[in-house]
């Protein structure tokens, strides 16, 4: 039988102040407490997560929520057996604030510090949630990262593709801004697109002709911007009603893109010949009611058990992070004093980065 541990969860590569406590073994763990603190208001007036505001938010407010956590768990600093700390990819001087926050714990109460892949915490997700077994299907949808991974244990991870530009969510973001608003621009665009007539502009849906997982978002973000110029110097201007149809041609979109690699990926992983097919959903935009069906009926009409972990644990959060710790604590893959925060990490090292996948280079 395996030892039952806890540990103790720190995230901070974005913008949003996490730490969380996890109890169990990596078969069947129990969030014990979940601590999220976001900085959406500091950052709302710059219409965009400003990195040395982020840094400094996370620098003060991480020991704050490591005693919220704790105290919610009802455990004390003894009672726990690891820290888990979000070491990569992200905002460097957030990974390097929660890095340092955690060495400090690990040292003064002499116990394993873990560093974890923030990818390799939402890639995780449906283990903790629903013991989804390996390998599984995985499609990580976000403001920052859009890609199919299929997860074969806590630290092997293969691609099969991704975005080579812009991620969803930061799509739902820029196309909220453009269309006045607010931000986060998910939610607001899908409120909007809720009432909206999607057949009423045509928008690109890039890259589908091609015969891989990859995707393409910003040249669709594009369409909305010249659709909208069009709109505002045109007869009666951008109208509410015009705005929502944007939006759910917008939506649409994204819909068809997501719908149709996700087919493709799933007849990659079925190569495999995995026991128990399943199709797991992780990060924000996986928030999106119109996404999430789609992804869900493409999972019934190909036999796969379809996974969506509840919200709070789709976007970022320290649970996942404390659980993946756990998971790698089981395997002894352990860290030490000289961890160090990488603003870029790649889940799957042996995938050659994707061609144009960004102005800084591949980062996951
Ligand atoms: O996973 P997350 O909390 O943070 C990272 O990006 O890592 O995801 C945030 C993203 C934002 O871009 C937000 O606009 C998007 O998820 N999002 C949504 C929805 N809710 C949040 N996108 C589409 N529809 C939603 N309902
Ligand atoms: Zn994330």
């Amino acid at each position: 039988m395996r030892l039952t541990r806890t540990v103790l969860g720190i995230e901070s590569s974005c913008d949003d102040t996490a730490a969380a406590v996890v109890s169990g073994t990596a078969k069947h763990a129990v969030i014990k407490s979940s601590i999220v603190e976001s900085q959406t208001d500091l950052h709302a007036a710059f219409g965009g997560v400003v990195p040395e505001l982020a840094a400094r938010a996370h620098a003060e407010k991480l020991d704050h929520c490591v005693e919220l956590a704790l105290r919610d768990a009802d455990v004390a600093l003894k009672d726990i057996d690891s820290i888990a700390v979000t070491s990569g990819p992200g905002l460097i001087g957030g990974v390097l604030s929660g890095v340092m926050c955690a060495k400090g714990i690990a040292s003064a109460i002499e116990k394993p510090l873990i560093g974890v892949n923030h990818l390799a915490g939402h890639a995780l997700t449906p283990r903790l949630t629903d013991q989804l077994p390996f390998p599984y299907l995985l499609l990580l949808v976000s403001g920052g990262h859009c890609q199919f991974l299929i997860v074969k244990s806590p630290s092997d991870f293969t691609r099969l593709g991704g975005t080579i530009d812009d991620a969803p969510g930061e799509a739902f973001d820029k196309v909220a801004k453009l269309l006045g608003l607010p931000q986060p621009g998910g939610p607001s665009v899908e409120v909007a697109a809720r009432t909206g007539d999607a057949s009423r502009f045509k928008l690109p849906r890039p890259l589908l002709d091609r015969d891989d997982c990859n995707m393409s978002f910003s040249g669709l973000k594009t369409a909305v911007l010249r659709t909208r110029d069009a709109l505002v110097s045109g007869d009666n201007g951008l109208t509410e009603a015009k705005r929502n149809d944007l939006c759910a041609g917008f939506q649409a979109a994204i819909c068809d893109v997501l719908g149709q690699k996700t087919r493709r990926a799933i007849a990659e992983y079925l190569y495999l010949k995995p026991i128990a097919p399943s199709f797991a959903v992780a990060g924000g935009v996986a928030a999106n009611q119109a996404i999430r069906g789609v992804l869900e009926s493409i999972s019934q009409e190909t036999g796969l058990v379809f996974c969506a972990p509840p919200l709070p644990l789709c976007t970022d959060n320290a649970a996942m992070i404390a659980y993946a710790g756990l998971a790698l604590l089981e395997d002894g893959q352990i860290s030490d004093l000289t961890l160090s925060a990488r603003p870029r990490w790649p889940l799957d090292r042996t995938t050659a980065p994707m061609l144009g996948s960004g102005k800084k280079g591949a980062k996951a």
